[in-house]
C-alpha cells in the first residue's frame, strides 16, 4: 500500500471541504490518495513502513517523489499501435493527405486540421468548435496528438478507436457535413491521384475507395502522433530532466491525487470519471457518456482527458469553460477532490503541468501536396 505519513508530513493540513461518495469514492480511497481516507489509515500505515519508505524513495535531486506512484505514468510509445490495424507507410502517406483534405467536407472549407491544428498542438483553442455554415458544435475540439492510444474517442468514448472515430465528423451535419459515405467514396474516386493511393495502401481489397479505409488511413497516420519530451526522459531515468520546481510540482499533483484519474502515458485517457465527483460541475447541459448509453448511471461521466501539452490547449473542458490552466487546475482541485488548492499549489501543479508539453513532430505533420488539388486544376485552367 501507499506510505501515507510521506504525504501527510508535506502537507499535514490539507483536508477536503467535503469528503467524494459513491463510486469515485471507492477509486480515490482504492489509491489512499485522499485526504478523507488519510487521517484514518495514517497512524497503521507510518508504524508498519516508516523505516522500508526512504530506502525505496528515489532521490531526484532533493525533491523525493514514491516510486510506487511514478510508477503510474509511463513514457509515450513510439507509436501507438493497434493489434487490429497495422501501420504501413502508404496508409499513414494516404492518411496525412486525407486529414488535410477540405474535399472532405461539404462545403469543401474544413479539413480535419481545422479544428485539430497540427502546428498547434492539435486543437483549435476555441470554446467550442465551428462547423459546416459556421455552425457552432456542443464540445470543445480535445487535441488529436497522443490521442489514438486512448482506451476509447470522444469525451463521451462514443468510438470504440481511431479507425472508427474518424469516420463520425466527416458525416456530422454540424462538422463537415458530407451527406453519406458514398458521397464521400465518390469525391475521392473522382480523384484519380486518390485511387492510385487508397490502392497502394489497401493493396487486398478489390474496392480499396471506401469508407471504412479512409478511417483506417487517418488513423495510421494518427497512431504516430505523438509528441514525446522531458517528461518522457525523466519517466525513463533522466533525473535532471525536470527542474526542481517542476519536481516540485509533479508532487503536490501527487500528494493531492489528481494521478488516481490522471495516470498511464497519456496522463488520462484511460478511464471515464464524473465531471464533479464532490462537487456537481456548473453547466449540466451535456450529459457526457450518459447521453450515450442512456443511463442515469453515466451522468456526467466523461473520458479523463490527457494532460499532455496542456498548456498548449486551452480552453479547457469539454465545455471550453475555462480559459486558463491555473483556473482549470483550481476547478479540478474543488469539483474532483473537494480541496480548496492554494495558490502556491496551483502554481506548482501548473510548473510541472508545463513540463508535459511535447515535441511536434515538424517533418512528419508537414502539409504534403493533396492529389489532383483544385489550385493545381484551376491553374491549368487559367493556361
Ligand atoms: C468542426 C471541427 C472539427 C472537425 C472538422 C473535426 N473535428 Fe475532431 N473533434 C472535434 C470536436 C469538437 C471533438 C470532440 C467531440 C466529442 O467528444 O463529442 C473532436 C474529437 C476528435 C477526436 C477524439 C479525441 C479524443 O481525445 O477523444 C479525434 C481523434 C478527432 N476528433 C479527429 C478528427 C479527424 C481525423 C477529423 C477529420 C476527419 C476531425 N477530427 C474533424 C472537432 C472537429
Ligand atoms: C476523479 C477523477 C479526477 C481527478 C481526481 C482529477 N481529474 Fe482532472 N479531469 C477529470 C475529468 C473527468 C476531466 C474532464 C472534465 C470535463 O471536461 O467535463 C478532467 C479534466 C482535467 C483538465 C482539463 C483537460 C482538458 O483537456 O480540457 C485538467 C487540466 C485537469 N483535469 C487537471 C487535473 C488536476 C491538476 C487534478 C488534481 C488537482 C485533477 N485533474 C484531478 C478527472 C479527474
Amino acid at each position: 500500500m501507499f506510505h501515507l505519513q510521506e504525504w501527510v508530513n508535506v502537507m499535514p493540513n490539507r483536508m477536503p471541504s467535503s469528503c467524494p461518495t459513491g463510486a469515485a469514492a471507492l477509486l480515490v480511497l482504492a489509491a489512499l490518495t485522499n485526504a478523507c481516507s488519510r487521517g484514518q489509515t495514517e497512524q497503521s500505515s507510518a508504524a508498519s513502513s516508516a523505516a522500508p519508505v526512504q530506502a525505496r524513495a528515489s532521490d531526484l535531486g532533493s525533491v523525493e517523489i514514491n516510486p510506487r506512484l511514478l510508477r503510474r505514468f509511463q513514457p509515450l510509445p513510439a507509436a501507438m499501435e493497434s493489434d487490429r490495424e497495422p501501420i504501413t507507410a502508404p496508409k499513414v502517406t494516404l492518411g496525412r493527405q486525407l486529414f488535410y483534405d477540405a474535399r472532405l467536407s461539404k462545403a469543401k472549407d474544413l479539413s480535419c486540421n481545422s479544428c485539430h491544428d497540427l502546428a498547434r498542438y492539435g486543437a483549435d483553442n476555441r470554446p467550442m468548435s465551428i462547423g459546416f455554415r459556421g455552425q457552432i458544435g456542443k464540445r470543445n475540439s480535445p487535441t488529436v496528438y497522443n490521442a489514438a492510444g486512448h482506451f476509447v474517442q470522444f469525451w463521451d468514448g462514443r468510438s470504440a478507436n481511431a479507425e472508427e472515430q474518424v469516420k463520425v465528423p466527416i458525416l456530422n451535419p454540424i462538422e463537415m457535413a458530407m451527406a453519406s459515405p458514398g458521397d464521400v467514396v465518390a469525391t475521392l474516386a473522382a480523384v484519380p491521384g486518390y485511387a492510385k493511393a487508397f490502392h497502394e495502401a489497401f493493396p487486398d481489397d478489390a474496392h480499396p475507395v471506401n469508407y471504412d479505409n479512409v478511417g483506417r488511413a487517418i488513423a495510421a497516420f494518427e497512431r504516430k502522433l505523438v509528441t514525446p519530451g522531458r517528461w518522457d526522459q525523466f519517466l525513463r531515468g533522466d533525473k535532471e530532466a525536470l527542474t526542481r520546481a517542476e519536481k516540485e510540482g509533479l508532487k503536490t499533483f501527487l500528494n493531492v491525487g489528481c494521478m488516481v484519474c490522471h495516470t498511464g502515458p497519456y496522463l488520462g485517457g484511460s478511464m471515464f470519471e464524473r465531471a464533479g465527483v464532490v462537487e456537481p460541475w456548473p453547466n449540466q447541459d451535456d450529459q457526457g457518456r450518459a447521453e450515450v448509453t442512456k443511463s442515469a448511471a453515466d451522468r456526467m461521466m466523461f473520458k479523463v482527458p490527457s494532460l499532455r501539452n496542456i498548456e498548449k490547449t486551452a480552453p479547457y473542458f469539454h465545455d471550453g469553460s475555462v480559459g486558463t490552466l491555473d483556473d482549470a487546475v483550481r476547478v479540478m482541485g474543488k469539483r474532483q477532490l473537494g480541496l480548496d488548492l492554494t495558490l502556491e499549489e496551483v502554481t506548482s501543479i501548473v510548473t510541472w503541468l508545463k513540463s508535459l508539453t511535447g515535441e511536434i513532430p515538424k517533418d512528419y505533420i508537414a502539409m504534403p501536396q493533396l492529389p489532383d488539388a483544385p489550385t493545381a486544376v484551376s491553374l491549368k485552367g487559367v493556361n
